[in-house]
């Protein structure tokens, strides 16, 4: 673990921290260095070419904000909302991964906001090993990550990803997360689901404990059919639910069992984005 001070002082000199955010920990660089966000692929074994979300307390700098862009970012920002718009040229490729936008976040944790504020804007993917479950800890960072530098910010209050709106085209959801659609389409009405834009999150088989998952209305009955070490995984309030998901993914996954059995949350509010996560969980890995 390291006072921001010290993460401030590595992010400066090009390397890379684990930092909290309200949604999930991430692996910070200074998103202007692009050899610094190399790092960050490097470390997490993560494709190039797959872009990464930067971290500002003001966008206009590092993308064209329209009429729509603005409405959300002042109805959710900062929070758990991430916006694609197109990039403006001081933003590298490294963090587009070439592409010709650039996904924004003015995230609301106090920690990171300090830290952004003393390095400038901040590139950071969840701070787990590509493919594996978001940590929500800085414990969970450590594991994933036993050398980086760390802040620790306590647990994340949201629990699971930003929700990624892509604004290059007629407004699309890519990624559910902690602003629900409904909250998104009260400021810009209708929109899509799924977009244009591969990206990691969307691949079939990610968020992916070492158990296998199961996803079900009846927990119980399915569990008591099923060989080996069977775990429950029992709904709750949606907010809980996405609050404890990635931290009880995880804890079953220590425990060494084989089965995790878990129960589809109420699909409404940030329920979409935990089924959303369930879903690709019980994905089984190609
Ligand atoms: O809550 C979050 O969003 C967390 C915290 C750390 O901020 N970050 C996060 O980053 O989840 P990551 O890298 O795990 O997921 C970012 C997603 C990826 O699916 C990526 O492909 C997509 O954002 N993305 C980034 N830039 C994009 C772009 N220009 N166009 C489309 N998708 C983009
Ligand atoms: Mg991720």
């Amino acid at each position: 673990m390291v006072s921001l001070d010290e993460a401030a002082r590595v992010l400066r000199e090009g390397g890379i921290v684990g930092v909290p955010t309200e949604t999930v920990y991430g692996l910070a660089a200074r998103g202007l260095d692009p050899a610094a966000v190399a790092r960050v692929y490097a470390a997490k074994g993560r494709p190039t070419g797959h872009p990464l979300i930067l971290h500002v307390l003001d966008p206009e700098p590092y993308g064209v904000m329209d009429a729509r862009a603005r409405a959300l970012a002042a109805a959710f920002w900062p929070g758990p909302l991430t916006l694609v718009v197109p990039r403006r040229p001081v933003v590298p490729d490294a963090v587009t991964g070439g592409h010709d936008t650039v996904a924004l976040r003015d995230p609301a944790a106090p920690l990171l906001r300090a830290l952004i504020e003393r390095v400038g804007p901040i590139a950071a993917p969840s701070a787990n090993r590509f493919g594996a479950v978001s940590p929500t800890t800085a414990a969970h960072v450590l594991a994933d990550f036993p050398d980086l530098p760390v802040v620790d910010g306590g647990e994340c209050v949201v629990g699971v990803e930003s929700t990624i709106v892509d604004l290059t085209g007629p407004a699309a959801i890519l990624r559910p997360g902690g602003v629900s659609r409904a909250e998104v389409e009260r400021i810009v009405g209708p929109v899509a689901i799924g977009g244009r834009t591969a990206a990691p999150g969307t691949l079939a088989s990610h968020y992916a404990p070492r158990a296998r998952v199961v996803v079900t209305h009846d927990p119980d009955a399915v569990a008591a059919g099923l060989p080996g070490r069977v775990a429950v995984l029992r709904a709750r309030p949606p907010e809980e639910y996405a609050a404890t998901l990635y931290a009880a993914l995880r804890a079953l996954d220590a425990q060494g069992v084989d089965v995790i059995v878990a129960e589809w949350c109420a699909e409404e509010g940030i329920g979409a984005a935990v089924n959303d996560r369930l879903r690709r969980a019980a994905t089984p890995a190609t």
